[in-house]
């Protein structure tokens, strides 16, 4: 069994915790993140009484603030300089507008511009793999998910579910972009839905409609962490994906394809654009 070297945002819970369980073989180095040190501490006791012989590093971020990422990366770098798989999973949405300290409405900045940035800070790490794996955690992706390049921090008009869908169809854009940017290189990067998923996910940020939703989902519809993590590891081990970069995955070993806004090449030039700005990436 080869030996990878994998970071995992969103470790702590849901989907990233099941993932990591799953990840969590002696011959991985896993590094995982976490904001909240008790939670960081707890999750590698709670691996290491399932795996003893799991291989694991806490690296500790707000990944709201791009100065933890920058920090995390920074970590990570004086750690190794290859990595193999990273994997984008942290998000959230909250009923609630909130504004990061560096003025980023929280949604955004954690499920894109998290996403985004650990990334290309980290991409000569992946470059230096012998096949270098990003893969975004997103979300389903219906017509209606688009970026208001007006308002993208959603000052005057919020909705959760609205700056949600944002979000996350800027995640699958920004896919779209970094594999044709990374055309050339040993590195693929592609986006997945993890499916209606049985987790924290807005149980304590939601409020009103958006957590009958939730709770609705949470009891009839959604999958176990376990089932869903299932994807996020295909798209991490399949050597059938070895030569597939910018596809949206939903469950299926096919991609298959998101909204027409998300393909389109204004709209994409547009976010890119606007995306150097909000991280200082001229
Ligand atoms: N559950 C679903 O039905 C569903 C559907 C579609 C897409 N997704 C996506 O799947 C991914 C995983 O979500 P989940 O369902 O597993 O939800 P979850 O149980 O709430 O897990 C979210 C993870 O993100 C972390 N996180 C959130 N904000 C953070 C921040 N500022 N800094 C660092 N870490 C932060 C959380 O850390 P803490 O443990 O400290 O809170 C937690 O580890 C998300 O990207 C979500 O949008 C989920």
């Amino acid at each position: 069994m080869e030996n990878k070297i994998i970071l995992i945002t969103g470790a702590t819970s849901g989907v990233g915790k099941a993932t990591t369980l799953e990840l969590a073989k002696p011959e991985n180095q896993l590094f995982l993140i976490a904001r909240n040190k008790q939670k960081g501490e707890e999750l590698k006791k709670e691996i290491l009484s399932i795996k003893p012989k799991a291989n694991i590093e806490l690296l500790y971020a707000d990944l709201s603030l791009q100065k933890d990422i920058k920090n995390l990366a920074i970590d990570f770098k004086t750690k190794h300089n290859k990595l193999d798989v990273l994997i984008n999973c942290a998000g959230l949405v909250s009923s609630e507008r909130i504004e990061t300290k560096e003025g980023i409405e929280q949604t955004l900045a954690v499920n894109y511009i998290s996403h985004y940035l650990l990334s290309l800070l980290l991409l000569e790490e992946l470059k230096n793999a012998k096949q270098g794996r990003i893969i975004n955690v997103a979300s389903l992706i219906p017509p209606i998910a688009k970026i208001n390049f007006k308002d993208i921090h959603s000052k005057k008009n919020y909705s959760g579910v609205t700056a949600y869908l944002q979000s996350k169809v800027a995640d699958v854009m920004f896919t779209y972009d970094l594999a044709e940017q990374l055309k050339n290189t040993n590195v693929t990067v592609n986006a997945v839905h993890p499916g209606i998923v049985k987790t924290n996910l807005g149980v304590e940020t939601s409020k009103g409609v958006l957590q009958g939703f939730v709770r609705f989902c949470m009891s009839f519809i959604a999958i176990t962490p376990q089932k869903s993590a299932e994807r996020v590891l295909y798209l991490t081990n399949s050597i059938n994906l070895s030569n597939v970069s910018g596809k949206y995955f939903k469950g299926g070993q096919s991609p298959v394809k998101t909204n027409s806004f998300s393909y389109n090449l204004d709209n994409r030039n547009r976010l890119s654009k606007l995306t150097k700005q909000l991280t200082d990436r001229q």
